[in-house]
């Protein structure tokens, strides 16, 4: 069972060494500390750079610990303070430390940021070491507040985004298609998310040969899952269907991958991971949209049943693929979820999100995903839900002039885009999304390439190294962006 521990937050005020901040020559401190801090904090010669602190003992023997964090030029400094009194609160191997209330600290509702950035910060996964890692304990950090849904809001922001970061994180032995959609019914059925799974035997009745054709050098049978969320009753209709891809591991197939970075690829469900992540949030809060999210869950690995360099399949949509790379297998399996959202749902809007290309880390790094739409509305409303989300997208072309780019000689289009400068650059993040628009026959939909923003290499406001969950905010705003009524 994927598994992960954070901070816990307690309403409480049992004696703990007590937390303060200052930025610049700011203290966020009680009245009661001020003072006293202050002076501290001057003799100490203390260099208040973010994420340094200072660990004070007062005089009747009270321990006073001053973070330091980030100016008010930065957007997202107090989700970015919960980091640093997870560290503070690791560093220092407290078990407990107390936050005196928002309106002392003079933080305001800044608090709600602060505590979902302490609970996302202090994300790990439980992984399976047989001697526990030195230093790791669990901590709990108190809060003075009268409010005790304080810690519950925090928790139903925090939670689906772990969830979605330990699915990523836990490897592809563990973590099977099969294991994955069970675990996904397993978190969202008892929020009122109907759940529901195809295995083998359906999709072949489906006629889903884009999943099939992908999973067929695996010996972990495929999934599609469906989790719908339907909070506004009263329509009929479906809001958006978010389609996520779900490799629990992509080595390539028949294309093998080269040895740099193929380990990674356990983390190649992330869009679906982000989808289903999106889902629950929407549930917790029980936002009045109809929203379905639909995984195709494989594996593409390497076998004497894999499918071939230059087979020719038929999709879900009936339209032919011809298969020029088998590691372009994303957009394979996304044709079909696509397919199926379309012909089961008739959702308003599609979006669909996915570990699409490596090179799109080229261009946006790890920040910013592709945002890939003809519909200059629906991409104002993602660019916009992402920018709050501190998930932000960046916008790249997508125009019919480069339809060539999926065009093939021998079936209705190819997986792989057309060689650009000195045959570099096949493996372009626009012809990946020039192929999904093929099976999106003329709807609004959008592609976020969340190649680059799934896993971190460094430190945000939102994370440490590893994965980010990147999605699940985002597609939880935009669903009351788009959905107003
Ligand atoms: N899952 C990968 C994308 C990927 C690659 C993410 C490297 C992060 C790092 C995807 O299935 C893939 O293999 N894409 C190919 C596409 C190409 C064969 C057209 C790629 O990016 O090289
Ligand atoms: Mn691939
Ligand atoms: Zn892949």
């Amino acid at each position: 069972m994927t598994s992960w521990t954070s901070i816990e937050i307690a309403t409480g005020a049992e004696a703990a060494p007590t937390l303060v901040f200052a930025s610049g020559e700011t203290l966020f401190a009680p009245d009661a500390l001020r003072d006293r801090a202050t002076s501290l904090v001057g003799s100490a010669g203390f260099d208040a750079k973010p994420g340094r602190w200072l660990d004070l003992v007062g005089e009747a023997g009270e321990r006073l610990i001053v973070i330091a964090v980030a100016g008010d030029d930065n957007a997202d400094r107090w989700r970015s303070a919960g980091g640093h009194v997870v560290d503070a609160i690791r560093a220092l191997q407290l078990k407990a430390a107390r936050l005196p209330a928002a309106a002392d600290l003079g933080i305001g509702d800044a608090l709600d940021d602060l505590l979902e950035g302490v609970l996302l910060h202090g994300y790990r996964l439980d992984q399976g070491r047989r001697d526990p890692v030195p230093g790791q304990f669990a901590s709990t950090l108190l809060i003075a507040e009268e409010d005790s849904g304080l810690a519950d809001r925090a928790r139903l922001r925090a939670d689906p985004v772990n969830r979605a970061r330990a699915w990523v994180e836990q490897p592809a032995n563990l973590l099977t298609p099969a294991v994955f959609a069970d675990e996904a019914e397993a978190a969202l059925a008892p929020l009122g998310v109907t759940v529901r799974q195809l295995g083998p035997a359906e999709l072949e009745t489906l006629g889903a040969g884009g999943i099939l054709a992908v999973a067929a050098g695996s010996e972990n049978e495929p999934r599609l899952t469906i989790a719908e969320w339907r909070g506004a009753p009263e329509s009929e209709s479906w809001d958006a269907a978010f389609v996520g891809k779900g490799l629990t591991f992509d080595a390539g197939g028949l294309n093998l991958k080269p040895r740099p970075g193929i380990a990674k690829m356990k983390f190649d469900m992330g869009g679906g991971a982000a989808v289903l992540g999106a889902i629950e949030r929407l549930a917790l809060r029980k936002a009045p949209v109809n929203i379905v999210a639909i995984v195709p869950m494989c594996e593409n690995n390497i076998d004497g049943k894999s499918y071939r360099p230059g087979d020719v399949i038929t999709s879900l949509a009936g339209l032919t693929i011809d298969v020029q790379d088998t590691d372009a297998e994303g957009r394979i399996v996304l044709a079909d979820g696509v397919t199926y959202a379309i012909n089961e749902y008739d959702p308003a809007v599609i979006v669909d999100v996915a570990t699409l290309t490596g090179m799109i880390m080229g261009v946006l790094h790890e920040d910013f995903a592709g945002l890939f739409t003809s519909d200059d509305a629906l991409a104002a409303s993602l660019t916009e839900a992402g920018a709050a989300a501190h998930e932000p997208l960046w916008r790249l072309p997508l125009v019919a002039s480069m339809d060539y780019l999926v065009e093939s000689p021998v079936a209705d289009v190819s997986n792989l885009g057309a060689p650009g400068w000195f045959g570099m650059g096949t493996g372009s993040p626009v012809a990946g999304a020039k192929f999904i628009e093929k099976f999106a026959k003329g709807r609004r939909w959008a592609h976020l390439d969340i190649a680059g923003t799934g896993w971190a290499s460094r430190r945000s406001s939102r994370c440490g190294p590893g994965a980010t969950g990147f999605g699940v905010a985002l597609l939880d705003r935009w669903a009351d962006l788009a959905t107003e009524r």
